[in-house]
């Protein structure tokens, strides 16, 4: 069976309600990266990670502190999805940059990235998130189109093979 472990960094709560809801679908409890070392991915084998991105295109700061145990990390051998959370109104320049600067270390890290999105139902400018005309993790936005979250989530998960 694979172990799955949801983590979340978030500022005012929309990352981690999102993280919530899909530890919810799985049976599973979400966690905070607040705080932690990168001997937290030990015992999984799929690894579910949450950002939303924080002032015009930066990392949420929790995340940032954990960007040097990213580094030291190894995941490969894992697979990781990823989702992000943005404001494709206020800043559709910076639309879920952080998430496209996650997967980046991910990827550096030796994890494989699964989950990918279409940019089909956003508008936006540019974003760091975009890779090959996809998103590179399922894309919300909790501040515009709340309403097509869970939805989303529900059909992210099933592309994923898990039950929703
Ligand atoms: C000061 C500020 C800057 C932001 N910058 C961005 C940004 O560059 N790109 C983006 O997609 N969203 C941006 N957002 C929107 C947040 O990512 C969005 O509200 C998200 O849902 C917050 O998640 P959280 O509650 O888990 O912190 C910004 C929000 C604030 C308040």
């Amino acid at each position: 069976m694979t172990n799955i472990g949801i983590f979340f960094g978030s500022d005012t709560g929309n990352t981690e309600k999102v993280a919530e809801k899909i530890a919810a679908n799985l049976n599973l409890e979400a966690q905070d990266i607040a705080g932690s070392s990168n001997d937290i991915f030990d015992d999984y084998d799929l690894l579910i990670l949450g950002t939303p991105t924080a002032n015009y295109g930066e990392m949420q700061p929790d995340w940032d502190y954990f960007v040097p145990e990213l580094e030291d990390a190894d995941l490969s051998g894992k697979k990781v999805a990823l989702f992000g959370l943005g404001d494709q109104v206020d800043y559709p320049d910076s639309f879920l940059d952080a998430m496209g600067d996650l997967a980046e270390l991910i990827t550096e890290a030796g994890g494989e990235l699964i989950g990918d999105w279409a940019t089909e139902g956003y508008e936006f400018n540019d974003s760091r998130a975009v890779n090959d005309g996809r998103f590179v993790g399922l894309a919300l936005d909790e501040d515009r189109q709340p309403e097509l979250t869970d939805d989303r989530i529900a059909t992210w998960l099933n592309s994923l093979g898990l039950t929703a």
